[in-house]
């Protein structure tokens, strides 16, 4: 198979770019190891910048989003027995986020590249990278017991943290940051109302926790969590106990439990490979960079990725010049450190640290309390968790 672009991965960097390119009349195929099911039984975070929207809408797969998205104008941070309201639109000038779960987002892009024609390879095996510094590289992989080869002008990386394409650059071509988090968290879906109609951050002495949901009926709530925790001595009831003790007591009260429909532990880290290139691999999305999940950022950032790597590839088709192709690292990464650095900061802010000790404790108190009496510090929050311009 011969084709302009060979993109590694279905999750939403590799499909938002697929449907970007395929606009463009690029021809492109996407390469995914895994079953299509399995990529849509994923569960992740569910808060979209609007940038990310406005992506969506550019790739023609805005409709359900703008149907069934929850509009939130603002979220709450609870602390100290009290919950303050973080009023994201009031301090941005009017801007806004959509609750819509990462899921939902990979359904439509899903659907979309289905309808388009243009060519998945699902249940690819083996799936390995040739020639990257030469002009054509090559992907392989396995499919129904035979070996393929797709020779294309550029491969983009899209693959995840776990994927093959980082792995394929030399070590020595490559530089990589990492920051990992002494602790996990616990999430759990329920086919329940959320105990608010705004996503509620906690900071409690017992350690962090999130009321989160992806529609009116249906909660996804999280709590900090040892690494060494073992999700079978988490029943449901334990859970949603540990959750009401890290509330107020009126939000506990109100805080309506059920069954789980899923329930797993997630460790939490900071990540950045860089350049997010080497010859003709282009990385985008975790491939290149991990966030902790506290702020929502990891789609978010994928999706700014793309809004960057397809402009330059049409640029290169659109004018046979490269310039916008050589940028594309520095400027992505210019973006994603903005990111790293606010990932990390409301992690920070709002976790329990087992070696901060009584001193790091009443700082972090103090640092609470400075922002919510602050509309300058609740600005800059606010400013990064609507997500920062392109
Ligand atoms: N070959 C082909 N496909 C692969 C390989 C491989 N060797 N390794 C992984 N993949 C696939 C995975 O099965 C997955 O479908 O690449 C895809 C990567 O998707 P994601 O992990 O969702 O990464 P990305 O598209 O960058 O999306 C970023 O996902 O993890 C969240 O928080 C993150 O929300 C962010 C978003
Ligand atoms: C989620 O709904 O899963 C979610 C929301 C906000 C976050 C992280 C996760 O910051």
């Amino acid at each position: 198979m011969r084709v302009q672009v060979a993109i590694i991965g279905s999750g939403p960097a590799g499909l938002l770019l697929g449907q970007l390119l395929h606009l463009a009349g690029i021809d492109a195929v996407i390469i995914e190891q895994r079953s299509r099911d399995y990529v849509l039984g994923r569960i992740r975070a569910g808060v979209l910048e609007q940038g990310t929207v406005e992506m969506l809408d550019r790739a023609g797969v805005g409709a359900r989003l703008h149907r069934e998205g929850l509009i939130h104008e603002g979220f709450d941070i609870l602390f100290g027995g009290a919950r303050h309201r973080v009023d994201l639109s009031g301090l941005t000038g009017g801007k806004k986020v959509v609750v819509y779960g990462q899921t939902e987002v990979t359904k439509d892009l899903l659907d979309a590249r289905a309808a388009s024609g243009a060519k998945t390879v699902f249940e690819a095996g083996e799936v390995s990278l040739h020639g990257l510094d030469a002009t054509h590289p090559k992907v392989r992989y396995l499919k129904e017991g035979r070996e393929h080869q797709v020779e294309c002008d550029f491969i983009a990386g899209c693959d995840g943290f776990h994927g093959i394409s980082r792995r394929s650059v030399p070590q020595s071509a490559m530089q990589t940051y990492e920051r990992v988090y002494p602790f996990g968290w616990l999430g759990v879906l329920s086919d329940t109302r959320p105990v608010s109609d705004e996503l509620i951050y906690v900071s409690h002495e017992r350690g962090f926790a999130l009321c989160s949901m992806r529609s009116p009926t249906r909660s996804r709530c999280y709590v900090q969590c040892s690494l060494a925790e073992d999700l079978e001595q988490w029943p449901d009831e334990r859970f949603w106990g540990e959750l009401r003790s890290r509330l107020d007591p009126k939000t506990a009260e109100a805080l309506v439990s059920g069954p789980s429909i899923e329930k797993s532990i997630a460790p939490l880290r900071s990540f950045v490979a860089e350049p997010m290139r080497f010859g003709r691999l282009f990385l985008a999305g975790d491939a290149a960079h991990i966030v902790p999940p506290t702020g929502a950022k990891g789609l978010n950032l994928a999706a700014s990725d793309v809004h960057y790597l397809s402009g330059a590839l049409i640029d290169y088709y659109a004018s046979a010049s490269s310039a916008a192709l050589d940028g594309y690292s520095a400027r992505a990464l210019r973006r994603v450190w903005q990111a790293e650095r606010f990932s990390w900061w409301m992690t920070d802010l709002l976790h329990r640290f087992p070696e901060h000790g009584p001193f790091g404790e009443k700082v972090h108190a103090a640092e609470l309390e400075f922002l919510v009496g602050s509309r300058a510090a609740m600005s800059a929050l606010a400013e990064s968790y609507v997500g920062l311009p392109y």
